[in-house]
């Protein structure tokens, strides 16, 4: 490495993650086109902006992201890291998309079960390797004393190795995902459990979505590491962006929008209005779409009056396309949406209707028009569909909510909760969600969209800031 050690940056407030607030598409014309980046950690840290004055280092992740490193042009408080093709797709997909991202949500079912052979201990070592990039890099920009905060599972290292480099730094680390129960997290080999815990104990302080996550990682490192040390644990669990919502899903792109997706829902027996449940989620295993649409059409079976006269509105976008199991589960998804309107659709009605490309707009449009929120992972560090829908809703939306999101701690009360591997139970919520009073619904809508935004993305910032600064 060229690193110096003496070497001090500009930057006061570092931000890292792999995926950054913006990507760049090489167009037609040569010219580069920016996209906002997606995802539940990346919607968060947005709304800090630029204004915050931090520094925000992430990976160049497209080709238009290499480019625009290559031309030297970007948003200002970015800084992308060209970190190699096979560097990053060993610590990306290898590692942190197909290792720890199922470890903490509890993925692995027979027979998709972690194979830690000589592959692995490759991507391992380039892991490692990514996480030193990044560590480098903050130890080049950092001011003296400055506060670098750390996310996310694929930056286990970086407080560990940042710690060597730059003593004077205070150094947080936060994690958007669940935690594993020690008996599964456990499944890493040896020496990768020690070394992502060890590797966030370097961080002064640790910040997790819920409780829940937060004590099972103490219990891992009461078990593995002999305990947390001086490092500090934080709950934060991040809200939704309320002004910013309301304001955004008034625009005209978003009336267009609904307008469009009115035509798609269509109407009803003597052209009532239908119902609708949405989704909206990336495709990701985790968040148990297929489980969903078996709900769904468990709804349709159960209760033949609901035909004609409700649609399941369902956005998956794609994520992590690179993997098979992803693949395949898109797959799937487009399958048994497919099935399910070949069985019970008719000329007018559409039972199910699922969009794939990633559409922001269209998102609002879709919250806007729910009566029922559909929101049933397996397992979630937060879920910020679930905080977002009942703020946009125009008419108070019903949230149908698994206890295993992040999400449940805070709207358990006043959501329909269900296990997302009960599909009657699941089916049901959706009936009682579609039948529920007017004034009840009401009401509850109410203190959902409090609850909600009790803490907006600025201020989760702003206090693991505080906390971690002491100022
Ligand atoms: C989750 C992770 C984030 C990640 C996002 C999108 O929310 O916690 O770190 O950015 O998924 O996934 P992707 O692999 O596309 O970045």
């Amino acid at each position: 490495s060229t690193h110096v050690a003496s070497a001090r940056g500009a930057a006061q407030v570092l931000v890292a993650s792999n995926r950054g607030p913006v990507s760049y598409e090489v167009q037609q014309d040569g010219s580069l086109r920016t996209r906002r980046g997606g995802g539940g950690l990346v919607s968060g840290l947005s709304a800090i902006g630029p204004d915050a004055g931090a520094l925000w280092v992430c990976s160049a992740l497209s080709d238009g992201d290499r480019e625009a490193v290559r031309r030297g042009v970007g948003e200002d408080g970015v800084r992308m890291l060209p970190i190699p093709a096979e560097v990053h797709a060993d610590a990306y997909n290898g590692v942190a998309n197909s290792v720890l991202w199922f470890v903490h949500h509890m993925l692995y079912q027979t027979p998709l079960e972690p194979v830690f052979d000589a592959d692995f201990w490759r991507q391992w070592e380039n892991y490692t390797r990514y996480n030193r990039a990044f560590a480098e890099a903050l130890a080049d920009e950092a001011a003296e004393g400055a506060a670098v905060l750390v996310q996310d599972y694929h930056l286990t290292l970086v407080p560990g190795l940042l710690r060597k480099l730059r003593p004077d730094l205070r150094i947080g680390h936060f994690s958007h995902t669940p935690w594993a129960p020690v008996d599964y997290f456990r499944m890493l080999p040896d020496q990768v459990a020690r070394e992502v815990l060890e590797g966030m104990l370097g961080a002064d302080r640790l910040g997790f979505l819920t409780r829940r996550w937060a004590d099972a990682f103490t219990v891992c490192c009461t078990e593995l590491t002999g305990g947390l040390g001086d490092t500090e644990v934080g709950v934060h669990g991040l809200g939704a962006d309320a002004e910013f919502l309301r304001a955004r899903s008034h625009e005209a792109d978003v009336e267009e929008r609904i307008t469009g997706l009115r035509a798609e829902i269509g109407a009803g027996p003597s052209g009532a209005a239908r119902k609708t449940i949405v989704r909206v989620d990336r495709t990701e295993l985790s968040k148990n779409i297929v489980r969903g649409l078996l709900a769904y059409r468990q709804l349709l079976d159960d209760r033949p009056e609901w035909r004609e006269r409700v649609v399941h509105v369902a956005f998956a976008y794609p994520s992590r396309q690179d993997l098979a199991v992803y693949r395949d589960y898109t797959a799937e998804v487009q399958r048994l949406a497919d099935e399910i309107n070949s069985q019970y659709g008719t000329p007018g009605w559409t039972p199910v209707v699922l969009h794939v490309k990633d559409d922001f707009a269209r998102s609002l449009a879709a919250y806007r028009l729910a009566d029922v929120a559909l929101v049933n992972p397996v397992r979630d560090g937060m879920n910020l569909v679930a905080k977002e829908v009942p703020v946009v809703s125009d008419e108070g939306c019903v949230l149908v909510l698994s206890r295993e999101a992040g999400a449940y701690a805070e709207l358990g009360e006043d959501a329909l909760v269900v296990n997302p591997y009960d599909i009657l139970g699941t089916a049901n919520a959706l009936h009682e969600a579609l039948t529920m009073a007017p004034e009840e619904r009401a009401e509850r809508a109410k203190r959902l969209s409090a609850a909600a935004t009790a803490l907006p993305p600025s201020q989760w910032f702003l206090d693991q800031l505080t906390a971690l600064t002491g100022s």
